[in-house]
């Protein structure tokens, strides 16, 4: 399986997933700055990928000795939705106050270690994941997932993917449409790769097709990934997440969403509070740098959307699957250790 970030002598090491499919290109980051522009660029993304990278970036900066808030702000400037990146950069910063008084030496490595551990342990994360989400796929049928939530979006073996993954180890015969996700075409290029490298059977499909593959009783659950949980189960993921949980409510299929823990923001009571990102109008109005719109015409690109928790059927995470009523079993399971 791919290796999305490593840390390594010479830096951090991320696939540049706005290459993929077409090069596997890697990019050293040898500064905090350029972690930073890494997660602005999207050369890596994906919840857990970004909170992965975000923790290098600040061992970075603290190795390069730069002034540590500047490190935290400018890393938590980089994109707004996913609550990993700020996860990660608290578990950080909480490490590095515990460490004040000690030798500099032991700081930068004591931060280098943990932003390590927290990818090993995201590695695992997905795998349990994996586990607790595997009895719900049902045998012989298709699983519609929307963008990436892979390998590729997080440290190994994803969330999402984590789940079809172990429903294809525990032998089930399933196969998987991938919505191709514009504008940044995260299922076409990115989850269509990184199954297709493990031999799991995988169909492209445009966005608007989803409808009719709901309806056509083909698909016997959808499985997404998510970029932030508020605690009545209102879930944040990358745009036309709703539109996707709306048709299959509508045709009676399940819609389960997959993250770890670390994607929970009990702090905000409903998902209206959660910030979406909104990016550069020209991934709308190009593909691949073509134009495909009239010049100078106004596009909105918002994107994330939140999916109402009246849609979602359950949330599956590394510490067990949470039903309705979520206020209940998503405290449960933030609670549980
Ligand atoms: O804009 P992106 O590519 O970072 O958005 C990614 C998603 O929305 C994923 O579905 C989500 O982060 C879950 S990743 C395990």
């Amino acid at each position: 399986m791919v290796e999305t970030i490593q840390w390594t002598d010479s830096g951090v090491v991320m696939i540049d997933q706005t290459r993929l499919p077409r090069e596997q290109q890697f990019v050293t980051c040898r500064t905090y700055l350029e972690v930073a522009d890494a997660i602005k660029t999207m050369v890596i993304r994906g919840a857990p990928a970004i909170g992965v990278a975000a923790a290098m970036g600040v061992a970075l900066g603290v190795q390069e000795g730069a002034d540590f808030d500047t490190v935290c702000k400018t890393l938590a400037a980089t994109r707004p939705t996913a609550v990993n990146l700020f996860w990660a950069i608290k578990r950080m910063r909480d490490l590095w106050f515990s460490l004040q008084g000690a030798a500099r030496e032991e700081i930068v490595q004591s931060m280098i270690s943990e932003a390590q551990k927290i990818r090993i342990e995201d590695i695992a994360i997905c795998q349990a994941i994996g586990r607790n989400g595997e009895p719900l796929v049902p045998d012989g049928k298709t699983v519609l997932t929307h963008c990436n939530a892979g390998a590729l979006a997080t440290a190994g073996y994803g969330t999402a993917l984590g789940v079809i993954r172990a429903a294809v180890s525990a032998g089930k015969k399933i196969d998987v449409f991938a919505d191709e996700t514009r504008p940044f075409l995260q299922g076409a290029r990115l989850t269509a790769w990184e199954l297709q490298q493990d031999g799991i059977a995988t169909t492209v499909i445009t966005d608007n097709m989803a409808g009719h593959f709901l309806h056509s009783g083909r698909i016997g659950c959808v499985v997404v990934g998510a970029d932030r949980i508020a605690a009545n189960g209102d879930v944040a993921n990358k745009i036309g997440t709703y539109s996707v949980a709306v048709l299959a409510k509508e045709n009676g299929i399940p819609f389960y969403v997959a993250a770890p823990v670390s994607t929970f923001d009990l702090t905000l009571a409903s998902g209206d509070s959660i910030p979406i990102e909104e990016r550069s109008p020209d991934e709308v109005t190009h593909v691949f740098g073509v134009p495909v719109a009239p010049e100078a015409i106004a596009a909105a690109n918002p994107a994330f959307d939140v999916t109402p928790a009246r849609y979602v059927t359950a949330i599956i995470c590394e510490r067990g699957v949470a039903r309705p009523p979520y206020e209940e079993s998503l405290r449960k399971l933030a609670q549980a250790c």
